[in-house]
């Protein structure tokens, strides 16, 4: 081997033998790594000048024990959401048993810095202990009727909102999606259930919240159509929109806005209730990718920023280091904030976006 690699060195020295070695392509520069968390500016003070509160879904371990994340929670948002510790399986896993702890460390941590939370989520089909899946309708009705009762009731004048039905709508026809609550309730326990909530906390902005209406299309007319009858009847304040979004290919901002818009003329609150921007599959190098992620996020959240009735911006997670699209989509990088919680071009991108640069 050593031979044969001498004999080609030689000949590609000497231009002989039609030897051409391939250019080794130079890799692409890795991108400079932002400033820390803690020397940027708060980003909830470039939404304050919005008008709009500024949010992210946090876990109550991580603010308990991880400095760095309660540190760059507690500087950069004023609302915070739940991303798990308020749905029904953390909550009530065994029927009857409430464990309030994680959600209550969230509405204590807010508390003490003068922050809001959202409550999320009362109603939805995942997140499910088995036990619910298990009972008769009449048995189902009860159950369903306690769970928002017991919960909303706790965090009465605690939260600022709650999601009070999560992704009720079919992704794939026009409708009500099949879950345990649809077929054991009937279609109208979306309508009970803000009526449920309404009476538990009547101070709490109820909110429908869903994914993939975003923009204009089948399922944005579906959630438009049940809000709108939602609203008719007394029942509902706001609309999530969730906003998990793919910087290689995601609904047309000017879809995004019309579709804000047309919500908040029917009076309704509008929130991004989970914003993120996956960057994988974007062509290009690291630089190009967080370029994009950075106009996604600045032109989506301008969307927001141009409608007054578009409230509030929350991220699912603010840090690379935690984001659930690394165990769904695969690893990617799809928030503000890097893995050692610096400022990405998408922090930036946000800001640009609430002082209208
Ligand atoms: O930490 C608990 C552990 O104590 C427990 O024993 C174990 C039992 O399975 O679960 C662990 O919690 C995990 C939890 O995330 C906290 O990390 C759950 O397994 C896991 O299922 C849960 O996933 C969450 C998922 O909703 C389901 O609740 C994701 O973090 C969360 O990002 C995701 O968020 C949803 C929104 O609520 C609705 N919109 C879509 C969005 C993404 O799926």
């Amino acid at each position: 081997m050593f031979l044969a690699g001498t004999l080609l060195l030689a000949l590609a020295a000497c231009g002989g033998g039609g030897y051409e070695p391939t250019p080794v392509p130079t890799p692409a520069p890795t991108p400079t790594p932002g400033p820390s968390w803690s020397d940027v500016a708060p980003l909830r003070d470039a939404a304050a000048q919005a008008g709009r509160l500024v949010g992210a879904a946090v876990l109550s371990s991580l603010l308990g024990s991880d400095a760095t994340y309660s540190g760059a929670a507690g500087r950069h948002f004023n609302y915070l959401t739940a991303e798990y510790e308020m749905k029904w399986d953390p909550v009530q896993r065994v029927q009857g048993q409430y464990d309030f702890s994680g959600g209550d460390a969230i509405v204590a941590f807010a508390e003490s810095r003068g922050m809001r939370v959202k409550g999320h989520a009362l109603v939805w089909h995942q997140a499910l202990p088995d036990w619910v899946a298990s009972l008769s309708p009449p048995e189902l009705r009860i159950a369903f009727e306690d769970h928002i009762r017991t919960v909303a009731g706790h965090y009465r004048r605690r939260v600022h909102a709650w999601d009070v039905v999560n992704e009720a709508i079919d992704d794939s026809q026009a409708g009500l999606r099949s879950t345990v609550f649809s077929r054991g309730l009937g279609p109208d326990y979306v309508a009970e259930a803000f009526r449920l909530a309404r009476k538990a906390d009547p101070d709490a902005q109820l909110i429908y919240n869903d994914y993939g209406g975003e923009g204009q299309n089948r399922k944005s007319n579906d959630i438009y159509a049940l809000v709108k009858d939602l609203k008719e009847k007394g029942l509902v304040d706001g609309v999530g929109l969730q906003m998990h979004l793919s910087a290689a290919s995601f609904p047309a901002v000017a879809d995004i806005r019309a579709n804000i818009q047309r919500l908040a003329d029917l009076g309704l609150q509008v929130n991004l209730s989970e914003m993120d921007v996956r960057v994988r599959d974007v062509a290009g190098d690291a630089a190009t990718k967080l370029q994009r992620q950075r106009q996604v996020y600045r032109d989506v959240v301008g969307a927001c920023v141009a409608v007054p009735r578009c409230e509030a911006v929350t991220f699912w997670g603010f840090t690379d280091a935690h984001s659930w699209v690394d165990a769904t989509f695969g690893a990617d990088d799809p928030l503000l904030f890097d893995e050692q919680y610096r400022a990405k071009a998408a922090f930036f991108g946000v800001e640009d976006a609430f002082f209208g640069r």
